[in-house]
């Protein structure tokens, strides 16, 4: 019999009073994906990977190299990052392992990569992409996932505000390249360490002034974080969250500065941006520059689909030499969401450029995929010998261009019979010729 850790589909906010309760009955159920979770299947995987294989040309040629970290870590590495926010507070998948320690599983990707920097010290800059899932048990819907995938960049190292325009860039590159169009650049500035207790100060009194209009929730975050209570979403404490204070009210003249070189650089470099002096992150490790990506296509309440900044005094905390950072994640889910939104970026329409049928003994259609491949074509074939129609249906479904056709007329002719799968014409060419012949024809 087995058993398992049935914890309830409330998320795990209550971990280590969860419990080993009943002993699994393996129903319908338990051979489906988690709650929050799903599979990414062909079709749709080719996006994935072109997506992917697009960003991750993007940052190499920008010289970021990748970064394949841990799965999970140290507890301690994301409460670092966010101990007034819901992300690690609420959200976070953290569990002790056999041998008693605390860990979790990653929640977001800049903790992990920073605790890298600290751990091997690499020299500065350092840049650095990735592609890794992150978990956050949250209440799924569309757009907002227990399990979801982030393309990022972090670069830690240097404070030059020509860094962050290449950083967001990059990002904003990246939409291009799929043919978003409704893609809006929310931009602010969070200060320095001079400025931010200025504003935090302006903050707080902001919020004691108008407490009873507030949430109860706004009321205590407001005690201990004031910047979080610029995210909340809860209808009744929207109005003292318009009246608040705004960051750049309150900027040192260097935070200034830096954010000015910044809005150049990206005017400079035709990115269109729009200032959100209350634009905040779900994270506590910002500072200075911050930005996200609002797709307009898509519901606002799951309209981010990138976003980052600076968090300059991050490596100091795990550990590490004072060192500024920047860096942005965004989520694959969410960016072929707006994709479809806008009907750009779809899925490919061939999964492949030949298929080989082959009514004689599969043999012929053994060797001409594997020569086909060997010279860069996407081959496929029909298995199990079947008939002539049904393998020509398959061809059809692949999408591919062109079938290579062998029955027992051509093998005794030596040759192949190619055919045009979109005007149904079809040639004789020699078995010897014939993968050239295709290559020429596709390629
Ligand atoms: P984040 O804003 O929490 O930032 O997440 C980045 C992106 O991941 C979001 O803009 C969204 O596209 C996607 N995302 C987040 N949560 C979910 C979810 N539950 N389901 C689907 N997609 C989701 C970070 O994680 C920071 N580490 C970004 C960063 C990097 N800042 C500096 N460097």
């Amino acid at each position: 019999m087995w058993t398992w850790a049935r914890g309830g589909d409330k998320g795990f906010t209550d971990a280590r009073t969860r419990q080993l309760t009943s002993p699994l009955i393996a129903d319908n159920e338990s051979f489906r994906a988690p709650k929050g979770t799903h599979d990414v299947l062909p079709p749709d995987s080719a996006r994935w990977q072109t997506l992917v294989a697009r960003f991750a040309d993007a940052a190499t040629r920008a010289g970021y190299g990748l970064h394949i970290p841990p799965m999970f870590e140290h507890y301690e590495v994301f409460a670092r990052v966010g101990e007034s926010t819901d992300i690690v507070r609420k959200e976070m998948y953290d569990f002790e392992d056999r041998g008693g320690r605390r860990l979790a599983l990653r929640p977001e990707g800049t903790a992990s990569v920073v605790r890298a920097f600290v751990e091997h010290r690499p020299t500065t800059p350092w840049k650095v992409w990735y592609i890794a899932p992150n978990f956050r048990a949250e209440a799924p819907q569309a757009g907002r996932y227990r399990q979801h995938f982030q393309l990022g960049v972090e670069a830690l190292g240097s404070n030059d505000a020509d860094l962050d325009v290449e950083v967001v860039a990059l990002l904003a590159g990246l939409y291009e390249s799929l043919g978003l169009q409704r893609v809006r650049l929310l931009l602010n500035c969070l200060g320095d360490a001079e400025s931010r207790p200025r504003y935090l100060d302006a903050l707080r009194a902001h919020f004691d002034a108008h407490a009873t209009a507030l949430s109860e929730q706004s009321r205590q975050t407001a005690a201990t974080n004031p910047l979080r209570v610029l995210d909340s979403k809860r209808p009744e404490d929207v109005d003292t969250i318009a009246s608040a204070p705004v960051v750049t009210d309150f900027l040192s003249n260097a935070a200034e500065e830096h954010f000015d070189r910044v809005r150049s650089g990206l005017e400079h470099l035709g990115i269109a941006y729009e200032l959100a002096p209350r634009l905040v992150r779900g994270l506590d490790y910002y500072t200075s520059t911050t930005f996200e990506f609002a797709a307009d296509a898509l519901d606002s309440a799951q309209n981010a689909i990138g976003g980052g900044g600076r968090y300059d005094g991050l490596a100091e905390q795990m550990g590490g030499p004072p060192t500024p950072g920047i860096g942005f994640g965004a989520g694959i889910e969410r960016m072929l969401m707006a994709c479809d939104a806008e009907g750009v970026f779809s899925v490919p329409a061939a999964m492949v450029d030949v298929f080989v049928i082959d009514v004689v003994d599969g043999r012929h259609a053994l060797d001409l995929t594997h020569e086909l491949r060997a010279v860069g074509l996407r081959a496929d074939r029909a298995f199990d010998g079947r008939s002539m129609k049904s393998q020509m249906k398959q061809a059809d479904r692949t999408g591919a261009r062109v079938a290579l056709i062998v029955g027992e007329q051509e093998a005794a002719d030596g040759t192949v019979t190619v055919r045009d799968l979109g005007t149904s014409q079809q040639e004789a060419v020699a078995r010897a010729d014939v993968v050239e012949h295709v290559r020429k024809r596709i390629q």
